[in-house]
């Protein structure tokens, strides 16, 4: 059995075999795994006796159910009325450049990938971004820059 498949097991036994069981067991494969592939969904549906397309549907839905594979690093940059208006563009270019990506890809060796979000509640301290689980708010591009370096360097 595959890893994916002992992993959804696991999940699923830990969750109990419903419906409701579906998000949290998305979320985990994702937290394990960094992203859902096609196998894992499919895989889903067929331990909780669901459609595939139920399943799929509820992971483009929530669209931090990533189902394309990620850097180890996930960038979100607030791209929202209040970040926007406080120089995202700013960021966003900065980052872009850093890495030679261009938000929505991942580099090329697979350590970071570049997104956007919608309001990450930090409006009164933008432009913010989300590094993984921390946020960094109040940033302008020098401070993003030396915040990337230290990611850099830490890889
Ligand atoms: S608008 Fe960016 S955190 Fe709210």
């Amino acid at each position: 059995m595959s890893s994916t498949a002992l992993l959804i097991k696991d999940l699923v036994e830990k969750h109990g075999k419903n419906r409701n069981s579906l998000m949290p067991i998305l979320q985990g494969i994702v937290q394990e795994e960094r992203y859902l592939s096609e196998d894992a969904m499919i895989n889903v549906a067929k331990e909780l006796d669901l459609s595939t397309a139920d399943v799929y549907g509820t992971a483009s839905f929530y669209t931090f159910l990533d189902t394309v594979p990620r850097g180890k690093n996930i960038i979100r940059i607030c791209k929202t009325i209040s970040c926007h208006m406080k120089g995202k563009d700013e960021i966003i270019e900065t980052v872009e450049n850093m890495l030679k990506v261009k938000v929505g890809e991942t580099s090329h060796d697979r350590n970071f990938t570049l997104l956007t979000a919608n309001c990450l509640g930090w409006c009164h301290q933008g432009p913010v971004m989300l590094i993984n689980d921390d946020i960094y708010p109040d940033l302008n591009p020098g401070k993003a820059t030396s915040i990337l370096e230290e990611y850099m360097k830490a890889h």
